[in-house]
């Protein structure tokens, strides 16, 4: 069995300069002060990070969000934390849209940490969709990552990385495909200002092409859903904050997930077990479901 954990949404901050606090950063700021502050902590981060390690997984996902404002100093922060969670081959990481907060962030993520962000091609990180093969797997990794105004926290994929999707997709169909997106493929009204604004065309690439597993972060919540595939339905996962020491509103305490994936192309089998931060601070298992097994895949509905 191939082990993969999948954790997000670290939200590493650092002080602001004042001249960073100008436009968007400012209000984000403030808000950061108000609550979230509040909410992550770095003694949650270190019992989640403790615990992926103690699991000793094969593989680790990282869907987006590793900083806040995009200042220089989380940028140094992220690739510290990074470097101690493991090496770049075993890590696969993406952007969300606070790795990219302001227009002039842009690049930063692939200066920091693009040895986690790099296909198996040898193509410059931050080149998106990338692709790399482990054991069973093919990871595709996305970014809906893109600078938004203030009060927005939206995410685009684009047409380009939509018809590379397809492409992967269908180059690795022998493989265990995961495909590793920020934004959640389907938001609630509610969350209109919070969407993928492209969620629509992402799911009908996975109905047409198909895929194994989607991992995503954003809500900062454990959360399951199908999406409609060719011959199947896909399950979709979301994981909390890592670095939330508390529940906050709709969102969950910190926690992640580990996949056991198994299996062939004929006949894939996944369990996802959920491993949650409790309110003594230890870690622990908190659901174990069976996500495919082999002959008896959700039909599509
Ligand atoms: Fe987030
Ligand atoms: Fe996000």
């Amino acid at each position: 069995m191939f082990a993969l954990a999948h954790l997000s949404d670290v939200h590493l901050s650092a002080p602001p300069r004042p001249v960073d606090l100008i436009g968007k950063r400012g209000l984000g700021f403030i808000n950061w002060q108000r609550g979230r502050k509040h909410v992550f902590g770095a003694d949650a981060l270190e019992a989640i990070t403790r615990d992926v390690k103690a699991s000793a997984p094969d593989h680790i996902a990282v869907t987006g969000d590793l900083v806040n404002l995009s200042l220089t100093g989380e940028y140094a922060r992220a690739k510290a934390w990074l470097g101690n969670l493991g090496a770049p081959p075993d890590i696969t990481v993406i952007p969300g849209n606070h790795d990219v907060y302001v227009p002039k962030a842009k690049a930063q993520p692939a200066e920091y940490w693009g040895e986690y962000m790099r296909g198996d091609d040898g193509a410059p990180a931050g080149t998106f969709p990338f692709l790399r093969r482990r054991g069973p797997l093919a990871l595709i990794a996305l970014s809906t990552g893109v600078p938004t105004g203030a009060f927005l926290a939206t995410g685009k994929l684009g047409a380009d990385q939509l018809a590379a999707l397809a492409r992967l997709l269908d180059q690795t169909r022998d493989h265990f495909r995961v495909v590793l997106i920020h934004h959640p493929p389907i938001s609630p009204p509610s969350r209109h200002m919070r969407r993928l604004v492209d969620a629509a065309d992402f799911r009908g690439v996975l109905a047409d092409k198909g895929a194994e597993l989607v991992l995503h972060g954003h809500d900062h919540c454990f959360s399951l859903v199908w999406l409609d595939g060719p011959q199947r339905q896909i399950p979709a996962a979301g994981v909390p904050s890592a670095a939330a020491r508390v529940a906050h509103g709709s969102e969950h305490a910190a926690g992640y997930n580990l996949f056991h994936i198994g299996g062939e192309v004929t006949g894939w089998r996944c369990e996802m077990v959920s491993r949650q931060r409790g309110t003594h601070g230890t870690v622990g298992e908190i659901n174990r479901q069976t996500l495919l097994t082999a002959g008896s895949h959700r039909a599509r509905r």
